[in-house]
């Protein structure tokens, strides 16, 4: 296994992908961790069983096998702990219920998931905490929205759909001052891509469920914080009896260690389909913060790595007809809402929850997924789609 610190420091990626995680000596020289299953876990005896002084004591506070991916995800993330949560929305939802309380305010970045929304303007508002919008672009001016009571500002970059880049250091800097938590929904870059924690971020979540998966199978997140706020985290996660099996935690594992590979080729086609698109008469503009058009290209290159493999177009003209018309001729993309497996996917975006990031396009706005498949079959299977609408 490669440990984290600096010997981590000096491998490549993929490396440590093959490597992170488990010892395969601790377990007889297999080179994968064993799946075990497990409520009850047993003592050797009374006096152990009283004092707990054992590594494992029962199943919702972990196995050999979720362990090995907690550590895992530490050694990409260079966190001081992980948790693994049932679903990418329960990595959202957890951290929050974590730090925050009855009588905090929180921002949330507009273009956020939209679940996201609905968790805050349900649960947190009847909780009694003061939920408030900021648009992405904000960066340092994140400080004229901060209360005295603000307890934690809320990121995702890219936004969700619309892909806008979020200047993460300057939003840190400000919130850090005020000592406010700073959480990131980092799904979109993986830790591959962009290492939040590195960042400032406090708490970083992602949804297993999409690249570390990688094969549509598996509901997953994780939630990983630095040393400063990992007890506060851990302490909220066993209050809340929040846990995985070990089988849906050994799946991820094995989608790590292609992760790095997978991402590359998510990376090279999604970008030479997006350059392809915006040559395309039907089609005003890409939403690809990796292309030099997007408005916070220079943004994204000075803190990101690369980019996945998941961007927007908006249509030249139309509305739902034509957006449904193009989505209805596509032959290898399939109509669903995920992302971050192997196949490739599109879906008619819908903007109409945003309230301080209102943005006019030209047209719908439809969302792709570029999975696994050959670029040019992409392109032709769009193409032919593009050919059914009219262009502006
Ligand atoms: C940015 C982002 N965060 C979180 C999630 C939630 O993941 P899950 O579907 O596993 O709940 C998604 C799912 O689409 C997402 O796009």
């Amino acid at each position: 296994m490669v440990t984290s610190g600096k010997a981590t420091r000096d491998l490549g990626i993929n490396t440590i992908l093959t490597h992170c995680g488990n010892d395969p000596h601790e377990y007889h020289g297999f080179v994968n961790p064993p799946v075990v299953r497990a409520s009850t876990v047993l003592f050797p005896d009374a006096g152990t069983m009283a004092s707990e002084n054992q590594k494992y004591t029962y199943g919702t506070h972990g196995t050999p096998t979720t362990d090995a991916l907690c550590n895992a995800i530490d050694q990409l993330e260079g966190s001081a702990g992980t948790l693994l949560v049932p679903s990418g929305l329960a990595a959202v939802s957890v951290p929050l219920l974590a730090f925050l309380k009855q009588g905090d305010h929180i921002l949330f970045v507009d273009t956020i998931y939209h679940p996201t929304r609905r968790f805050a303007n349900s649960m947190l508002k009847g909780f009694g905490i003061e939920v408030e919008y900021y648009p992405p672009h904000i960066g340092a001016d994140i400080a004229t929205l901060i209360r005295p009571n603000t307890r934690v500002v809320f990121t995702e970059s890219p936004g969700s759909n619309t892909f806008e880049i979020q200047d993460i250091p300057a939003i840190v800097k400000a919130a850090h001052a005020h000592d406010i938590v700073v959480m990131m929904d980092n799904t979109w870059a993986t830790p591959l891509y962009f290492k939040a924690l590195d960042y400032g971020v406090d708490i970083t979540i992602h949804a297993g469920t999409k690249y570390p998966s990688g094969h549509s199978d598996v509901l997953f997140g994780m939630i990983s914080a630095n040393e400063k706020h990992w007890k506060q985290l851990e302490d909220s996660y066993t209050a809340l009896g929040m846990c995985v099996n070990s089988d849906d935690a050994y799946q991820i594992l094995r989608g790590l260690r292609s992760m790095g590979l997978r991402l590359n080729h998510h990376q090279q086609s999604a970008l030479t389909i997006a350059r392809w698109l915006e040559q395309q008469p039907q089609v005003a503009r890409v939403l690809h913060p990796a292309l030099e058009s997007h408005p916070d290209h220079a943004l994204w290159k000075r803190d990101f790595k690369g980019a996945s493999g998941v961007f927007s177009i908006v249509l030249a003209s139309g509305g739902k007809e034509e957006a449904h018309k193009l989505l209805d001729s596509l032959k290898l993309f399939g109509l669903g809402y995920s992302w971050g497996g192997y196949e490739s996917l599109a879906v008619h975006v819908n903007l109409g929850d945003r309230t301080v990031a209102a943005h006019t396009y030209e047209g719908p706005v439809i969302r792709l997924q570029i999975g696994l498949e050959d670029t040019q079959d992409l392109i032709n299977d769009l193409q032919q789609g593009l050919t059914t609408i009219s262009a502006g």
